[in-house]
């Protein structure tokens, strides 16, 4: 019983396109949360600049993130469509979560581990501590709800700690929420097309490893054509799966798509060879992807427009940051 308004936060990266893990694993689930609840959904370009990048693209990659969001059915006028250098409240508070974050809490990153693999010394302070950016997205606006994919279910953690941290340290009982991860359906981590033990990905260098929201039919067709599998028909049963990892995945791409469980679509393919049922998941997929494409297209033509809804978003956002801010600075004892 927090007493806190539900609200949803979450956001993407404006790095690189967009692919099935993202709009599986997030943006779909966001679309029936708008319609119950306070959304707001970022796409984090302060979080972008953490690793190498090009200053001449960014602007853009992010317009495209945001016609991607919109595209698949956010609606800007319910919920809160925004860039996160657009609000710097942002930056603000992830300063003050710095100095309540514990080294030891990000050592256990594993995303940084992964990321940084052998060069850690090398990496960006910034990329070390984008765990706890992230937490400042969520809680600026007091966020109790994060719809995201599996792999970033450590990172609400972090954000779970920091609150009831800052709330305890400062004596501020109830001052933030202690946000949930909402890791929901069969899609919560899409798997490499090659790989089905590696997670799908922007960083991923073969193009082939994953489905773009903006690769065209033939495309689309070719990678499911290409995709890992072992030699067997499909099975009878979701239990079979747990030993065929890129059978598992491919399985679980349908069953999201149709909206149906694992078990439902076996029951239809069962028996059969993987090289008809990669046809039917690639004209499903089609089906589902080339009208988001469409749309994008069209709301890139007028970039301008996008880049006025984007201010907007950031306008409706800071309504809701500057207060809490200005809360959060007499706590921490600033002179206001
Ligand atoms: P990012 O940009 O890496 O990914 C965006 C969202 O897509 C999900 N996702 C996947 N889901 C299933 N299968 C996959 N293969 C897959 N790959 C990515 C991610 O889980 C995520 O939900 N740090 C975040 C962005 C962020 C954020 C936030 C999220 C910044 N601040 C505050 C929520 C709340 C990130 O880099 O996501």
């Amino acid at each position: 019983m927090s007493g806190h308004e539900p609200l949803v936060f979450s956001g993407m990266q404006p790095t690189g396109n967009l692919h099935l893990g993202n709009y599986l694993g997030a943006i779909r689930n966001w679309l029936k949360l708008q319609e119950q609840y306070r959304c707001l959904y970022c796409m984090v370009d302060m979080h972008a600049i953490t690793v190498d990048y090009d200053p001449k693209q960014l602007a853009q990659a992010t317009r495209e993130v945001m016609a991607a969001y919109i595209a698949s059915g956010v609606d800007p006028k319910r919920s809160i469509v925004f860039a996160q250098s657009q609000v710097r409240e942002h930056a603000e508070l992830a300063w003050i979560f710095n100095c309540i974050a514990r080294v030891g809490w990000l050592n256990r990153m594993t995303q940084f581990k992964d990321k940084a693999g052998k060069n850690a010394e090398k990496m960006s302070v910034g990329l070390y501590t984008y765990p706890v950016l992230m937490a400042a997205d969520i809680l600026l606006y007091r966020g109790t709800h994060v719809p995201v994919g599996d792999d970033q279910k450590q990172h609400v953690e972090l954000a779970r700690d920091i609150a009831q941290k800052f709330n305890n340290d400062y004596g501020v009982p109830n001052f933030f929420p202690v946000p949930d991860p909402i890791i929901q359906g069969t899609a919560t981590r899409i798997m490499s097309l090659r790989d089905g033990k590696a997670k799908m990905s922007k960083s991923d260098p073969s193009e082939y490893s994953r489905i773009n929201l903006t690769d065209d039919a033939d495309t689309i067709a070719t990678k499911f054509k290409k995709a890992k599998t072992d030699p067997l028909p499909l099975p009878e049963s979701e239990k079979e799966l747990d030993e065929r990892p890129e059978a598992n995945n491919l399985v679980s791409i349908y069953a999201a798509f149709t909206d149906k469980g694992k078990q439902a679509v076996l029951d239809e393919f069962k028996g059969g060879q993987f090289s008809t049922f990669k046809g039917a998941l690639a004209d499903l997929v089609v089906s589902k992807l080339s009208p988001i494409a469409a749309e994008m297209r069209r709301l890139l033509a007028d970039p301008a427009e996008l880049d006025r809804l984007m201010l907007r978003g950031a306008d409706q956002a800071r309504a809701i940051a500057v207060p809490v801010m200005a809360e959060v600075r007499r706590v921490v004892g600033w002179v206001t």
